[in-house]
């Protein structure tokens, strides 16, 4: 078998380790890997990753050594004309002369739409592996590089503490998640802060200053809000500027953006096991047969879910997380 795998959407650290873990499985059992750039986009310019000997495969060596590397090998992209019908088309035939017979795709809610678009005019297996700093995917529990980008905001949060401790302040950190809070109240429960802003909350400027006076009151002498860059109210800087037009700040304020520093960075050990077990079960799951599902993880099992099953626009945030962010930041 010919399988090709692509990464698209926004990188996450341990899609590396997932490529590798393609690798590896499917070359040990006798298969050829064709790497493909620039996720969507290099389908259908029929660009592919080429090895040290100057083919077009990616044998066992080519992904030595990725466990550590964030980001990912094969580049990615976010590709307009694969949205189009046309544009899937001529994936399809570019698959066709270049004799792929499976494609994996590993990436977020966006890389899973193209790929069940893609099934309906491709006969080929496609299976897609879930990675997103977002963890916004139903079918599994986590999605790869989560773990990574919670941890690199909590280690910025924890920095700022100290200083917004030193100076009695506050501050308003904005962290990625554009359609999705999970990052976000992850961080602030991890890191102790006393209030988080995300789009799967309601919330006002009135109802955060209120809070604000309440922690005040209660003698806390710095404050750290996480914001989600997607919350409703606005980023950090539109949140600060609202709480501040409805009275004298309670604790001086200051805004930080993580931005897109909460996507690099060293996979930790979690996503690089993730990472290895999605890509090996992607394989293992297209010899198998199976197509048209995304590999994930569910108490602790490997599971299949089909594409139109686990493609959200909001993935509901478990209540046990909200009830623990409620205790913690008494
Ligand atoms: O990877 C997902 C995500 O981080 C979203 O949370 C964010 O809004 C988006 O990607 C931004 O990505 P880019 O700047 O690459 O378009």
């Amino acid at each position: 078998m010919r399988i090709g795998v692509l990464c698209s959407g926004g990188d996450a650290p341990g899609m590396n380790c997932c490529i590798r873990g393609v690798v590896r499985k499917a070359v040990s059992e006798g298969h050829e890997v064709i790497g493909i750039m620039h996720g969507y986009q290099g389908l259908l310019d029929e660009e592919f990753y080429i090895n040290r000997d100057g083919k077009a495969t990616m044998p066992i060596r080519s992904v030595s050594g990725l466990s550590s590397r964030g980001g990912t090998i094969l580049y990615s992209s976010r590709c307009d004309a694969f949205m189009t019908d046309k544009g899937r088309k001529k994936a399809a035939k570019n698959l066709k002369k270049h004799k792929i017979d499976a494609l994996i795709t590993i990436g977020g809610n966006g890389t899973l739409r193209g790929a069940l678009d893609f099934s309906k005019v491709w006969n080929g297996q496609i299976i897609g592996c879930p990675a997103t700093i977002d963890n916004d995917l139903k079918g599994t529990d986590i999605t790869i590089g989560f773990d990574t980008a919670v941890d690199t905001a909590v280690e910025a949060l924890d920095k700022l503490r100290d200083t917004a401790t030193s100076h009695e302040r506050m501050f308003y950190v904005e962290v990625m998640g554009r359609e999705s809070g999970y990052l976000a109240l992850c961080a602030a429960i991890a890191a102790g802060a006393e209030i988080v802003c995300i789009p799967e909350l309601i919330d006002s400027y009135e109802a955060i200053y209120k809070r604000l006076m309440v922690l005040k009151r209660r003698k806390k002498d710095s404050i750290l809000a996480v914001v989600a860059e997607g919350d409703e109210l606005g980023g950090a800087i539109d949140i600060q500027k609202g709480v501040r037009a409805i009275g004298p700040e309670p604790f001086p304020s200051r805004v930080v953006i993580l931005g897109h520093i909460i996507r690099g960075g060293i996979p930790c050990y979690g996503d690089r096991l993730f990472g290895a077990s999605m890509g090996v079960g992607a394989v293992e799951a297209l010899l198998a047969g199976e197509t048209g599902k995304m590999i994930g993880i569910v108490h602790g099992e490997r599971v299949l879910t089909p594409f139109e099953d686990v493609i959200c626009d909001r993935k509901e945030i478990k209540r046990n997380l909200l009830d623990l962010l409620e205790t913690m930041s008494k």
